[in-house]
């Protein structure tokens, strides 16, 4: 645990009436920004691509070293060995994800990682042959299973089933997707959801879904791109089949960052799970005899095809360390729900009604992003000037302006500052 921590740092701090600068002096992570580069500006667009954690130009280094002095002995010397590098994550993965350590690797690229997953986890049979989405999922993740559709022989128009948010509204109800995981029961292969969607940062009550989906039989699988790092999980615990995520936003792995994988420990020690496996992911004490068995290691890595991509991994490797120095993500989350709650309260005393934020508003069904729409506006040049005025944040169409304050690197300042620009530029 962080030494910056005492036991409620923030105890008797309220956000009612405090100001950016009085929060942010009693904010125990308020050093951690220094941990990081960040571009000039306001950076408040970490649900895209987390900042530069200073680190990484050291971790990467070293490997570089290693790579010039010991050229392809890096692969087995020291504590570093490339052959094993990928492991020196899987404690602090498994910490930030709620799971054991024997079921979560870093590996491959997220939408990698789902095909591979659904390999596994997507059995269809002409009666249990749908997987259930939301319409809006992320574009990646819908072409993804669509593609798993077909290639086993099976029709979307049939086989996916969309859940929507009711008529005029954007957020899903958690009660609508249970309701269509029981209506589709019998029918369904597999539920796979987002734990936190991409356009409007709503948290999806995942372990109501685990459940709804077990009790029709169905396997149940959450992509997390939105969600690790940003909110507590417990994937173990909620007895998820598998799930993915990517590391570059919330985990601050850098562009095209490596990806996680988890599988829950049930599934780990099935050997007769259809897999696409390639040599990484056999037993590494007989790896490199180079038998054509497949010998599966007891772990998720026997989804692990390929050798390590070590030069991405020691970003990450970067990034989790500066994470166990704030105290992992129960202490940025504590913070981060400090940040959500001044952040709507200087947005309602700003800008009032002229800006609303579809994000759901209780603490628990929401992260740190914010999904703002210009009311009566044009959002698209409010963005631009936005961007003008370098605050670095997106623009997701049709009409969202997404601002995310991440607690390892944004002050209540930068939240304070963003709303005066903000007000200034929908004046
Ligand atoms: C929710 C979600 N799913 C999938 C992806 C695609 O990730 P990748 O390009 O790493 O496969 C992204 C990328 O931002 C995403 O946000």
């Amino acid at each position: 645990m962080s030494q910056l921590l005492g036991p409620s740092p923030w105890q008797g701090r309220s956000t009612v009436n405090e100001t950016a600068a009085e929060l942010d002096a009693a904010d125990p992570l308020a050093g951690i920004r220094d941990e990081f580069e960040l571009p000039d500006g306001i950076y408040l667009v970490g649900n895209s691509l987390g900042a530069l954690p200073k680190a990484a130009r050291t971790y990467v280094n070293t490997e570089l070293d290693r790579w010039s002095t010991l050229g392809v002995e890096g692969h087995f010397t020291g504590e570093l060995a490339w052959k094993d590098y990928h492991e020196l994550l899987t404690d602090q993965l498994a910490a930030l994800v709620g799971a054991e350590p024997t079921e979560v690797v870093a590996m491959n690229a997220l939408t990698v990682n789902l095909h591979l997953l659904m390999v596994s986890f997507y059995g269809p049979t002409p009666e249990r042959h749908k997987i259930l989405i939301e319409s809006h999922a992320f574009p990646s993740d819908h072409f993804a299973v669509e593609s798993q559709i077909r290639q086993r022989g099976f029709d979307p128009e049939e086989s996916l089933v969309l859940v929507e948010p009711r008529e005029g509204e954007e957020l899903l109800h958690p009660d609508d997707i249970l309701a269509a995981i029981a209506e589709h029961g019998s029918e369904l292969a597999l539920v796979m959801l987002p734990g936190v969607q991409y356009y409007t940062g709503q948290v999806l009550p995942m372990a109501d879904i685990v459940a709804a989906g077990h009790k029709v039989g169905a396997v149940v699988g959450f992509d997390l791109a939105h969600a690790v790092g940003n909110v507590e999980l417990h994937l173990h615990d909620w007895d998820v089949d598998f799930a993915a995520w990517c590391t570059y936003k919330y985990l601050n792995s850098g562009p095209g960052g490596v990806a996680g994988a988890f599988v829950h420990e049930r599934h780990v020690a099935d050997q007769n799970l259809p897999k696409f496996v390639g040599w990484w992911g056999t037993n590494v004490e007989t790896r490199f005899e180079m038998a054509t068995e497949f010998d599966a290691t007891r772990t998720v890595e026997s989804w692990q095809p390929s050798n390590a991509a070590v030069l991405p991994l020691a970003t990450l490797r970067a990034s989790l360390d500066v994470i166990d120095k704030a105290g992992g993500i129960a202490a940025m989350r504590a913070k981060s729900e400090r940040q959500v709650t001044f952040f709507d309260r200087r947005l309602a005393e700003t800008l009032g009604d002229r800006v609303e934020n579809i994000t759901p508003s209780p603490l628990a069904e929401r992260g740190c992003q914010f999904a703002l729409r210009v009311v009566n506006g044009d959002g698209k040049r409010v963005f631009e000037e936005l961007e003008k005025a370098r605050v670095l944040c997106d623009w997701r169409y049709p009409d969202v302006i997404r601002v995310a304050p991440v607690p390892l690197y944004n002050s209540f300042a930068d939240i304070d500052r963003f709303v005066d620009i903000l007000d200034g530029i929908v004046q």
